[in-house]
């Protein structure tokens, strides 16, 4: 037996409304097509309940007409006041609310249907949407006049979109190459690029030795390492937990303490025992982000952790073990921290196997534009909302890009603000050419913002040592320290001492100090490497 139809209709005020001619006519109009009033001559409909706002009067007319149909189907009504019926997000809370308050009493033997045919079009939209989101565990009915405006037809639509594989596959298929894929299923051009994912891929997969990853900021790494973590788990290559640390802000004795961890009453303040990082990433991947910012003894540490697996937390004789897979990044050249002294070459050494130089956004232009669509998507899909570039903004766009005044200083991260700036100021999802100018200029405005050659900046001469480009991203107020710091250095004899004058205070309220770390740490922040400064006397004398 087939079971009993329960269908929800919102009331059409034009198309479910009594021909006026009703009184003289009467036989005409029961041929006459009314959608809602039509559902009383489905097959098995054991109850109709009608939406309506306003019009109560048509609702009990629609009612009436259906009984006078078939007098077995029960109609219920119900006022849902939507404030504005062609507002979307307005509409679809209200029938989400409503729905939802229905759901409650709905039986499991009945077959639930929503009528599309009727209502504005944002409700016909919202009734699709509610029927595909599963907000109403039915299915989409929709109606339609019969040969010469007589017998209605009836259709019922199942979005349940497993059903049609072709279409279910496609997005399985998108959504794992999204998610296996280093790319991130970009389609990418840049050969450089692709060569040296395609082979991370392969060593992904195989290889259980460190990777250290190279390239500007914003380039990727981060985001790279997360990937290849993702990869190795799925392949079941390991089985703890990713961990993720950016060295430039371990310091002091907190560095120690934050990697290996250390017994309760190792120093003054460890009141409790701590787990160090390495350790929560046993059978996992640990990504120390910036590497050639820990410290000469954090290093050494590090080192034979890694040589050993397994290391001493502070203040602690009980050896720990713990088996993890290392990713490190780094944005500044190794090799030249080694000759400086400031990174150790044997633990260069041990993480120098596996090397890639992420391509910043400059040096893969070819790129831009499937990243640029690739961010459209990711900000449509977080907002709901399906943004779009008109054609000539999106050639004006990528024409810029290319352009030598567009030097993409923060690589992925400019682009993606750019992006977000560009869809939240847009009118109904389009970008336009002028929202386009108008991003250049705020771009423009970033990378060489007036802050370079501002009032406020104090001895801009100091500054001769760094380049533009960093100091175009630097706030005024930064700015003016970092004139004090570098002049500082340039009359000091060793890095050290700089540190000495410029920490004078908070030093002395350290255990131990490393004056040269933290001059070279703070540095760090505005993307300047301490080498690039020179000292007066020698150059380099650490
Ligand atoms: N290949 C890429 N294509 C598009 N966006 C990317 C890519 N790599 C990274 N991103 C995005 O760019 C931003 C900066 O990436 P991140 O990995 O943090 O850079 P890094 O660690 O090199 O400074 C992140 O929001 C990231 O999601
Ligand atoms: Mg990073």
């Amino acid at each position: 037996m087939t079971s009993s139809k329960v269908i929800y209709s919102i009331v059409g005020q034009r198309l479910d409304k009594a021909s006026k001619r009703r009184g003289a006519y009467e036989k005409r109009f029961e041929r006459r097509w009314r959608p809602t009033v039509s559902l009383a001559l489905m097959d098995n409909v054991s109850e109709v309940h009608l939406l309506y706002d306003n019009e109560r009067a048509l609702a009990e007319e629609v009612k009436e007409d259906i009984q006078k149909l078939n007098s077995d189907v029960c109609v219920s009504l119900h006022q849902v006041g939507f404030a504005d019926p062609w507002e979307l997000a307005e509409v679809h809370l209200t029938l989400v609310d409503f729905v939802e308050k229905e759901v409650v009493n709905f039986k499991p033997d009945h077959e639930y249907l929503f009528h599309i045919t009727t209502g504005t079009h944002i409700q016909q939209i919202c009734i699709y949407k509610l029927v595909e989101g599963h907000y109403f565990p039915g299915k989409i009915l929709q109606t339609a006049p019969g040969e010469k405006g007589g017998e209605a037809r009836f259709q019922v639509i199942d979005l349940d979109l497993s059903k049609y594989d072709a279409v279910a596959e496609r997005v399985r298929r998108q959504k794992e190459a999204e998610e296996n894929d280093l790319k991130r299923g970009i389609p990418t051009l840049n050969l450089k690029f692709n060569q040296m994912i395609e082979e991370l891929e392969i060593i992904s997969r195989r290889s259980p030795y460190p990777i250290l990853l190279m390239g500007p900021t914003g380039a990727g790494k981060s985001d790279l390492a997360r990937r290849i973590y993702a990869l190795k788990h799925k392949s079941s290559q390991i089985s703890g937990d990713y961990v993720e640390i950016n060295c430039a802000t371990l310091m002091g004795d907190n560095a120690m303490s934050a990697l290996f961890g250390h017994k309760k009453g190792a120093f003054t303040g460890a009141s409790e025992n701590r787990e160090g990082l390495l350790q929560r990433a046993n059978n996992g991947l640990l990504f120390l982000d910036e590497i050639g910012e820990l410290g000469l003894e954090e290093q050494a540490m590090l080192l034979s952790a890694i040589e050993n697996q397994s290391f001493y937390p502070l203040g602690s004789d009980r050896l720990q073990e713990s088996r993890f897979q290392l990713i490190a990044g780094t944005n500044r050249d190794l090799r030249e921290s080694c000759r400086q002294g400031t990174f150790r070459e044997d633990l260069l050494a041990r993480i120098n196997l596996w090397t890639f130089t992420l391509p910043g956004l400059k040096e893969r232009l070819e790129d831009l534009e499937p990243n640029l669509d690739y961010e459209l998507d990711q900000v449509s899909r977080a907002l709901d909302q399906r943004f779009r570039m008109a054609s000539d903004a999106r050639r004006r766009f990528v024409e810029f890009s290319s352009h030598q005044d567009a030097i993409w200083s923060g690589n992925f991260r400019d682009l993606i603000a750019s992006v977000r700036r560009m869809t939240t100021l847009s009118d109904g999802g389009i970008i336009r050419t002028d929202d386009v100018e108008r991003e250049i200029s705020r771009l423009k405005a970033i990378w060489f913002g007036d802050n370079t050659t501002g009032e406020c900046v104090g001895d801009k001469s100091a500054l001769d040592c760094i380049d533009q480009t960093t100091l175009s991203n630097i706030d005024a107020i930064d700015l003016h320290a970092l004139t004090l710091a570098v002049d500082t250095i340039k009359q000091s004899s060793s890095y050290a001492e700089a540190g000495r004058k410029l920490f004078d205070r908070s030093r002395l309220r350290r255990k131990q100090t490393n004056d040269t770390h933290r001059i070279k740490s703070w540095l760090q922040r505005f993307d300047i490497e301490l080498k690039d400064i020179p000292l007066r006397a020698k150059k380099y004398l650490v």
